[in-house]
């Protein structure tokens, strides 16, 4: 028996309306002001986005899942939609250069000092085990939502972006899935390893990185942007994994926990290659115009990492805990 997550608490109005929809069975309450005043990367609307998004993954406990294709929640996702995708927009440079951006990400600035610098050089175990909590809602779902982008895909974009999936996925082996793990990694931290355990827990920076995958892999209009987000990760991953299984070994965890980092050092080095030259480029060649969504992929990738790492360091510096509850 699979134990689905239980629906999370609501942050505001917006995700009050998703929440106890989904609970009560009914339609979700109109919403339009609240919509429209909602801060669209905030509290509230990313949450109630981030439950319409999750009913096409693992649904919640005790809620139907035929609701994944009720109309008025699709309505109510899709007003959430159009407030977060501008905002992107309205944060990135923009630009059709692909190389050009995905060239700033393959040069990391000497100079910058992000969340992976600090857990090695200083962090203490429970800012790790923090960082550990927030990376959960995405991991432990790690690839699902750049399968959604498969079937949008044709000729060799779709077969390299499959051979990199297989990996994701354990090539062929259930214990080896990315999300698996990171499960181990969880359990080998002490933490909980059930699937979105700390929804409740992480704010809205940290939902966005995970509805920005969603929002692009669910669309087909944004194939491109999707391509391009899995591009600018599979590019970042390798030294910050590489930092992140010598901060662990520093703070004294075994082997079961640094082994999902160590495996994305090497791993990831092989996709981003895979990614720029494989996909992007047979996407582009085929498809030209998409050359703004890739871009925008790319850019909107950073900025959502960047914000969520100035407010993972920003609670650190301060000395208190970056989720909405410490943990147990
Ligand atoms: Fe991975
Ligand atoms: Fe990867």
């Amino acid at each position: 028996m699979i134990a689905n997550p239980t629906l999370p608490e609501a942050r505001g109005p917006l995700s009050e309306a998703v929440i106890t929809a989904l609970a009560r069975g009914s339609p979700p309450e109109e919403a339009p002001r609240e919509v429209r005043d909602a801060e669209p990367l905030g509290e509230d609307l990313q949450l109630a986005l981030y439950v319409c998004y999750e009913l096409h993954y693992r649904g919640f406990d005790g809620v139907d899942p035929c609701r994944e294709w009720d109309p008025e929640l699709l309505r109510l996702r899709g007003r959430l939609e159009d407030r977060f995708l501008p905002a992107l927009r309205a944060e990135s440079p923009g630009g059709t250069d692909t190389a050009a951006a995905l060239g700033e990400l393959l040069v990391e600035d000497p100079g910058a000092y992000g969340v992976s610098h600090h857990l090695l050089d200083t962090g203490q175990w429970w800012e790790m085990r923090e960082y550990l909590a927030h990376r959960s809602i995405y991991h432990l779902k790690e690839a699902d939502p750049h399968a959604w982008v498969i079937p949008r895909l044709q000729g060799e974009s779709k077969a390299a972006l499959v051979a990199v999936e297989f990996d994701e996925f354990g090539g062929g082996r259930g214990e080896r899935m990315h999300a698996k793990l990171f499960a181990d990694l969880l359990d080998g931290a002490g933490l909980d390893s059930r699937y979105g355990h700390y929804l409740d827990h992480v704010p809205a920076q940290t939902l966005a990185t995970v509805n920005l995958m969603s929002l692009f892999g669910l669309h087909r209009a944004l194939r491109g942007a999707l391509v391009g987000h899995f591009a600018a990760a599979e590019i970042t991953t390798p030294p910050g994994a590489d930092r992140l299984a010598r901060a662990l070994t520093r703070l004294g965890a075994g082997a079961e926990c640094t082994r999902f980092f160590t495996e994305h050092i090497e791993a990831d080095a092989v996709h981003e290659q895979v990614m720029r030259r494989d996909v992007i480029g047979d996407l582009l060649a085929r498809e030209p115009e998409l050359a703004a969504d890739v871009v925008l992929g790319i850019q909107a990738t950073t900025f959502l990492e960047d914000r969520l790492a100035a407010h993972l360091l920003g609670s650190w510096r301060a000395g208190r805990t970056s989720l909405r509850r410490p943990l147990p």
